[in-house]
């Protein structure tokens, strides 16, 4: 028997959030405010942003924000999961005919955890991205998601898998704006990734063109300061914004890099216990 069905006791409304005025943002930006570290919260007017220029199909990589609710928690969500659709950039960073789903945070409220609300709303994000991926003729091979410690077990549960042997770093997200140097270093998370294609091993150029791709959009602050998750990436200055990027692509994807190449053969081993 499955046992979310005999957990949940709420009806959950599944819902792709299109629009910034829908009352239910501001119950999703409550719900991800109360989870993540003040440190590392994106400004709501960001969001917003996200939001509209997907809805005007401005932006380059769309924002993707789905949302479960019921009508008994008036004012609140039950779970949420944001991220992106992205198109898998290829060695010279040109867009190839395969496409990812990028999770960047997901959160359930603190007293409906483990009763199955967060799973069934990452798979209607999943169920989003890939009807993106097709309204746009690609390939979609998957998702992927930089995982934080605690809640490593759930994407296990969820279909991810971690890579054996790779180390993993997230980018600086913060740059001087004059100078582009990083405000902090790398950090080291855990990529997971849950794929179509392969259930035992990934090839190496494949998971180097993910983490790329992830590079490039999430990291990388675009010059306007917008697309980027980059918290005060205002950088205009052509300089900083190349010495930043450089950081990103060069430093931090080398590290990645460094620990594939001491894999051997061309394929890495996807782990599916932790
Ligand atoms: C991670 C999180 C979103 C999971 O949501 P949830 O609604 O509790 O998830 P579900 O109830 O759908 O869990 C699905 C399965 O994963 C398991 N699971 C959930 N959270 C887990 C965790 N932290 N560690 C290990 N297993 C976990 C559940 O037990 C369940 O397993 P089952 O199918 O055998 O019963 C929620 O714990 C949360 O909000 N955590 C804080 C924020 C966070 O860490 N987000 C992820 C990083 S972006």
């Amino acid at each position: 028997m499955n046992r979310h069905n005999n957990d949940v006791s709420l009806e959950l409304c599944l819902e792709h959030i299109i629009d910034s005025h829908n009352p239910i943002f501001d119950a999703f930006y409550k719900l991800y405010e109360d989870t993540f570290d003040p440190n590392v919260i994106e400004p709501k007017e960001r969001y917003k942003m996200w939001i509209s220029s997907t809805k005007n199909g401005k932006h380059p990589f769309p924002y993707v924000l789905v949302v479960g609710h019921s009508s008994s928690l008036p004012d609140k969500i039950i779970s949420f999961t944001s991220g992106n659709y992205m198109p898998l950039l290829d060695e010279n960073f040109k867009p190839t005919q395969r496409a990812i789903g990028a999770i960047g945070h997901t959160a359930t409220l603190e007293e409906l955890r483990r009763k199955g609300y967060g799973s069934r709303v990452l798979s209607y994000f999943e169920t989003t991205a890939k009807k993106l991926t097709e309204e746009r003729n690609k390939e979609f091979i998957g998702l992927v998601c930089e995982a934080e410690n605690r809640s490593v077990g759930f994407w296990h549960k969820s279909g991810f898998k971690e890579l054996e042997d790779v180390i993993y770093f997230q980018p600086p997200l913060i740059f001087d704006p004059n100078t582009g140097e990083r405000q902090y270093d790398e950090v080291q998370e855990n990529l997971v990734i849950k794929s179509y294609n392969a259930k035992k091993t990934l090839p190496k150029s494949l998971v180097r063109n993910i983490v790329r791709t992830m590079y490039e959009y999430w990291c990388v602050p675009k010059p306007d300061g917008y697309f980027g998750s980059g918290i005060n990436g205002d950088l205009n200055n052509p300089v900083a914004y190349e010495n930043a990027r450089s950081y990103i692509h060069e430093v931090v994807f080398k590290k990645f890099e460094n620990s594939l190449s001491k894999i051997p053969g061309g394929h890495i081993k996807l782990k599916s216990k932790i």
